[in-house]
């Protein structure tokens, strides 16, 4: 038999997806971080694992799904979130944009699985089941009601996970995480009825932001939260390291993400020292340029004397704190350190 003969679309699936393979997984793994730092990675969209000092790895909004893939569909379901938001009923053309970087089915090690809000790009049945295969017996899931129930949906057992509400504190060994309001519209306003005329009150079942505190430092994941001008409590209530918030460009009748200067707005209020947008990689049709918010940010640095610095990552990349806190951008490993350590295979020196 040939080649083209015996190549299949599941043959071409499996070896293809994930993008990464297990690389990620590898360096996570292999990561040793040094006492006084923590180490974290972006997993795509508000994925986020965390790795403390002592071997704490926290894992928050993992998800490894995808968006639209055909067109035949044309229309949202009657009371999606985006239909009841924006009024509009044509199918929204959100493709994922971003490579899936980790594989979740070769996860070894995590101490907590947490997720700010149910929605389906912060909660997934993959990462729970290759959780409940793969890790300790008491590995907890942690979130909200709402994403408690998707969790007991997937058969994630009741003792596992962890409803939790605004003002909770919750010790993952070296690591605290404590639970603040999410200030997330988008996700107030998803519900199965009709709600014209009612004013919606269970923000708190539905998503939460959070403090992760490891003993090198804080951050502040704000899951889907819009701009809130309580951002400015919580910098006042806790030291904020690094902030991670949701940036997108909205497109009309949109108001879901937060923009270049929401972010820079969230960074002041919230007093942190790094600021870093997420969320604007994965969805073709809210995608968004960061370097806008840098090109903002120098513009009013001076005049309002900004005192963070924001960071512009990029997907399945690592950043140490503090050690990175001065970094603007991240780039991809570039490789070839070892050059020149064997004798090039050229014909002569000038070719070089
Ligand atoms: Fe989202």
């Amino acid at each position: 038999m040939s080649m083209v003969n015996e190549l299949t679309r599941e043959k071409w699936v499996l070896g293809a997806f994930p993008e990464w393979g297990t690389w990620l997984n590898e360096e996570i793994d292999e990561e040793v971080v040094a006492p006084g730092t923590f180490a974290m990675w972006w997993i795509g969209c508000t994925g986020l694992w965390i790795k403390s000092e002592n071997n704490t790895n926290i894992a928050v909004d993992l998800w490894f799904g995808n968006g639209k893939r055909s067109k035949k569909t044309k229309e949202m379901a009657p009371f999606h979130q985006m239909r009841n938001m924006t009024g509009g009923r044509m199918t929204q053309p959100n493709l994922r944009a971003a490579p899936i970087v980790y594989d979740p089915f070769a996860v070894t090690q995590v101490d907590a699985v947490l997720s700010t809000h149910y929605h389906n790009d912060h909660i997934d049945p993959f990462f729970a089941a290759a959780v409940m295969q793969n890790c300790g017996q008491d590995v907890p899931f942690i979130g909200p009601m709402k994403s408690v129930e998707k969790w007991l949906g997937y058969g994630v057992p009741k003792d596992r996970c962890r409803v939790v509400r605004p003002g909770d504190v919750i010790q993952v060994k070296d690591c605290e995480i404590v639970v603040l309001d999410s200030f997330d519209r988008t996700c107030l306003v998803t519900a199965d009825e009709d709600i014209r005329n009612t004013c919606p009150n269970d923000m708190d079942e539905k998503a939460v932001n959070y403090l992760i505190k490891t003993p090198a430092g804080n951050v502040y994941h704000s899951g889907d939260s819009h701009y809130s001008t309580y951002y400015a409590k919580h910098g006042k209530d806790y030291n904020i390291d690094v902030a991670l918030g949701s940036y997108g460009e909205n497109p009309a009748g949109n108001q879901d993400k937060m923009t270049s200067v929401d972010i820079l707005r969230m960074a002041e209020a919230l007093r942190c020292k790094v600021v870093i947008p997420f969320h604007y990689d994965v969805w073709t049709n809210f995608k968004a340029d960061p370097a806008e918010i840098m090109m903002l940010y120098n513009y009013k640095k001076d005049v309002l004397q900004y005192q963070f610095t924001p960071f512009i990552w990029d997907v399945g990349g690592k950043y140490i704190w503090p050690l990175d806190k001065d970094k603007k951008q991240f780039h991809y490993r570039r490789g070839f350190e070892d050059c020149f350590t064997d004798e090039p295979n050229v014909p002569f020196r000038s070719i070089l």
